[in-house]
C-alpha cells in the first residue's frame, strides 16, 4: 500500500459547452486555474494527484507545478480517460477519480469519501449529491437490479426526474479499476466510454454531499457561479484572519495575495497576482503584484501596479500607480495623478492632476497641481530629479533630462528645460504685460468682427 492515496484528476475533455478557445480546466477562479482548485482540494485530503491530460495538455501541465500527468490519446470520455492512467496507478489501494471541472471540491469532502470506502470494504464508492437542478449530471437510479448511473442523454423521463446524482468523484480499489476498466464498452454516438458504467452491483453510494462542493462547472454561467463562491470563501477565511472587508461578495482577492490582521479592502476592490496588503485598500482599488504596507492607504478608485506604498504613503482617490512607483512614508499622490518609474520621497506631495515618470521626487517635495515631467521625446525616455524640499509651481513642464536642486522653485506655469541650482528660482514662462483701459477696445473690436451693433 502506498503511504498516500492516489488521485487521479480529468482534465483531458475539451469542454466544448463552454464556447472558448482556452481549454475548460484552465478558466481562471481567483487567479488559478480551475483545474488548480480539484489538485489542491485532493493534496489537502493528503492525495498525490495524478492529472490527466489531452486538450492544450502542454498548457494544463504549465499550470500544475508538482503534479504527475498521463495523457489520455484522444478525449474518448471519461473511462477511457482513467484507463490512459492506469500505468501510473499503484496495483492495490483506494484510488480517487475525480473531475477537473469541479473546482469547488474541497479536502474534506474527498477525505470523508475516502473513509466511507475504507469502511464499506467494496471495491468502488461513489460520491453522490441532491441537486437542486439535476440537469446535465449522472442519475443514481437504484432499483431491483441494485444501483446504477444513468447519464443525463439516456434517462427515461421518470430518471430524468431523480435528484440524487452522480458528484463525478469516486475511490475505487486499483486492482478492480485494472480488472474491469477493459470490460467498458463505447456509447453511441460519439463512442465514448463512459467511467459511470463501472458503478454497479457491488458498488457504494456515499450520499449527502453538499451539492455546492461538487459544482460541474460545464458552461460560463457556472463558471461565474463558482467564482462567486470562491471569492467568499477565500475572502470569509481572511476574514476570519483579521482583515477586515467592507463586503465579502465583492472584493476579490487571488490566491497569490497575502494580508496582514487589520488590513481594509473596500467594497468591491480587487486584490491581484502576487500582492501584499498591510494597510487599506479603498473601494473599487485595484492593486496588481503591489505592496500596500501597513499605515499605508490607496483610497477608492485607484489602480495600483507593480507599486509599494510605504507606511504612511497615501494615494488616490483617482490615481494611477504604473510599474515600479515607490510612495516613501508619508508621501502623498492625490486624484488624477498617475506615477511611473518613480520615487515619491517621504513626505513629499504631489496631490492633484499630475504625471511623474521616470521621476525622483525628494523628500518633503511639493509639485504643484498639473505638473508633468515630460519624459519621452518620441524617441527615448529621460530621467526627471526634483530636489528635496523643492516646490514645482502649477502646471509646470520639466523636460526631462533635468534637476531640480534642493530646495529650488520653479514658479507656476513654467517649462523647465535647463537644470535648476539648488535654492536657486526659477521661471520659465512669458512675461506677463498689463496695458491698462484697453479692454473695452479689444470688446468693441470683436463684437464688430462679429457683425453685432456697438
Ligand atoms: C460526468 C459524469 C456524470 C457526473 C458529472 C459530474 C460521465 C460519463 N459522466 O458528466 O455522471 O454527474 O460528470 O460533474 O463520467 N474528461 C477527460 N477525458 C474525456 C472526457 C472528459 O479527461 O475524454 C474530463 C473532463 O475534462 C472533465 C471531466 O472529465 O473534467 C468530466 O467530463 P465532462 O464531459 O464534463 O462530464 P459530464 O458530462 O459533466
Ligand atoms: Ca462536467
Amino acid at each position: 500500500m502506498p503511504d498516500v492515496a492516489v488521485a487521479v484528476v480529468l482534465a483531458a475533455g475539451l469542454g466544448t459547452r463552454m464556447r472558448s478557445p482556452l481549454a475548460k480546466v484552465l478558466h481562471p477562479l481567483l487567479g488559478r486555474p480551475m483545474v488548480g482548485w480539484v489538485v489542491e482540494a485532493v493534496r489537502e485530503a493528503g492525495c498525490a494527484p495524478v492529472v490527466v491530460v489531452n486538450h492544450q495538455a502542454d498548457a494544463v501541465m504549465a499550470a500544475l507545478p508538482g503534479c504527475r500527468f498521463a495523457r489520455q490519446e484522444a478525449p474518448l470520455g471519461t473511462g477511457d480517460a482513467v484507463r490512459s492512467a492506469l500505468a501510473v496507478l499503484p496495483e492495490a489501494g483506494p484510488v480517487v477519480v475525480t473531475a477537473g471541472d469541479t473546482p469547488l471540491l474541497t479536502g474534506a469532502a474527498i477525505a470523508r469519501l475516502l473513509a466511507a470506502h475504507a469502511a464499506h470494504g467494496g471495491p468502488c464508492t461513489v460520491a453522490s449529491f441532491t441537486a437542486a437542478d439535476p440537469t446535465g449530471y449522472g442519475r443514481i437510479v437504484r432499483d431491483a437490479d441494485g444501483v446504477r448511473i444513468v447519464e443525463q442523454a439516456h434517462c427515461t423521463p421518470a430518471q430524468a426526474l431523480v435528484r440524487e446524482v452522480n458528484s463525478g468523484a469516486y475511490v475505487f480499489d486499483a486492482a478492480w479499476l485494472r480488472a474491469n476498466l477493459p470490460t467498458l464498452t463505447p456509447h453511441p454516438p460519439k463512442g465514448e466510454f463512459y467511467l459511470t458504467d463501472l458503478v454497479g452491483p457491488g458498488a457504494h453510494v456515499c450520499d449527502g454531499f453538499a451539492e455546492l462542493d461538487f459544482l460541474g462547472v460545464n458552461d460560463r454561467a457556472a463558471l461565474a457561479e463558482a467564482r462567486g463562491v470562491l471569492r467568499r470563501r477565500v475572502n470569509t477565511a481572511w476574514a476570519r484572519a483579521g482583515v477586515d472587508f467592507a463586503d465579502l461578495d465583492s472584493a476579490i482577492v487571488e490566491v497569490g495575495v497575502t494580508l496582514e490582521p487589520d488590513a481594509h479592502v473596500g467594497h468591491g476592490a480587487i486584490l491581484a497576482g502576487r500582492s501584499h496588503v498591510g494597510g487599506m485598500v479603498g473601494p473599487h482599488s485595484i492593486v496588481v503584484d503591489s505592496r500596500v504596507e501597513a499605515g499605508a492607504i490607496l483610497h477608492a478608485h485607484s489602480i495600483a501596479q507593480d507599486a509599494v506604498l510605504h507606511a504612511g504613503a497615501q494615494a488616490g482617490p483617482f490615481a494611477r500607480l504604473r510599474p515600479a512607483t515607490v510612495l516613501e512614508a508619508g508621501s502623498h499622490v492625490g486624484n488624477f495623478v498617475e506615477t511611473k518609474n518613480a520615487r515619491v520621497g517621504a513626505g513629499a506631495k504631489a496631490n492633484h492632476l499630475t504625471y511623474l515618470g521616470d521621476a525622483e521626487v525628494g523628500e518633503g517635495a511639493n509639485v504643484g497641481a498639473g505638473t508633468i515631467t515630460c519624459n519621452y521625446d518620441g524617441a527615448g525616455k529621460y530621467r526627471t530629479v526634483i530636489g528635496a524640499r523643492a516646490f514645482i509651481g502649477s502646471n509646470s513642464a520639466l523636460v526631462a533630462p533635468v534637476t531640480v536642486g534642493d530646495g529650488a522653485i520653479v514658479g507656476a506655469g513654467s517649462t523647465v528645460t535647463r537644470d535648476v541650482p539648488a535654492d536657486s528660482l526659477a521661471v520659465g514662462r512669458a512675461p506677463q504685460v498689463n496695458r491698462e483701459g484697453r479692454a473695452p477696445d479689444v470688446r468693441a473690436r470683436a463684437r464688430a468682427r462679429a457683425g453685432k451693433t456697438p
